[in-house]
């Protein structure tokens, strides 16, 4: 079988990540090597980035850079070899959460974002995208409800992630094919078969 790249994306406390588990599961079930990664992070390198970008105030441009940069380290060290290996590479977020949180939340100019994805990724586009899609009042109270220490993202007020939601939505109309869209306000249970579904229809095909 092809190998696959499939990433996960949406606001905060939108529920990724148990999603992200049962799928890298539900691979796994079927005798796929998978690789489980995230940005920023997925290398040393990646993941010191990632400490700063988390934690350390910085200028706009600056943070859309690192992204890259920290991207740039995990697409040589990690996604392009496993894929070439024939692994299927799933990441808990890539380049939407880029154009989402930079563009769309931050306001980051829409070219300067263009030329540093064409710079770094050329080629390579995720096989399959999922926008997991929930109101951000209601993601606020799941992530105010977990108790832990909010980053810099995380500290941000609605109207951010209103602006980083409706950018994701805008990513997904302009790839209809590859980037679908979740109702993240369902149950984890329904959420998850329709995932299922999605991946053993555009995946294990
Ligand atoms: P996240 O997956 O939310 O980590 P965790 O679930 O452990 O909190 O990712 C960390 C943050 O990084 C998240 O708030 C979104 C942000 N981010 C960007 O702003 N741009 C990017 O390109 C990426 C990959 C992440």
């Amino acid at each position: 079988m092809k190998s696959r790249f499939i990433t996960f994306e949406g606001i905060d406390g939108a529920g990724k990540s148990s999603q992200i588990a049962a799928t890298v599961a539900l691979i796994a079930s079927r005798g796929v090597t998978v690789v489980q990664t995230r940005e920023p992070g997925g290398t040393p390198l990646g993941e010191k980035l990632r400490e700063l970008l988390l934690h350390e105030p910085m200028h706009l441009e600056t943070e859309a850079m690192l992204m890259f940069a920290a991207r740039r380290e995990h697409l040589a060290a990690l996604i392009e070899p496993a894929l070439a290996a024939g692994k299927w590479v799933v990441s808990d977020r890539f380049t939407d959460a880029t154009y989402a949180y930079q563009v769309g939340g931050r306001g980051l100019d829409e070219a300067r974002f263009a030329a540093l994805e064409a710079w770094v990724h050329p080629h390579l586009q995720p096989d399959l995208t999922l926008v997991f899609d929930l109101d951000p009042a209601i993601a606020a109270r799941r992530l105010a409800g977990t108790g832990a220490a909010p980053d810099r993202f995380e500290r941000e007020q609605t109207d951010f992630f209103e602006r980083v939601r409706a950018a994701y939505l805008r990513r997904a109309a302009a790839d209809p094919a590859r980037v679908k869209v979740i109702d993240a306000s369902r149950s984890p249970q329904e959420i998850q078969r329709e995932v299922e579904a999605i991946v053993a229809e555009t995946c294990f095909q």
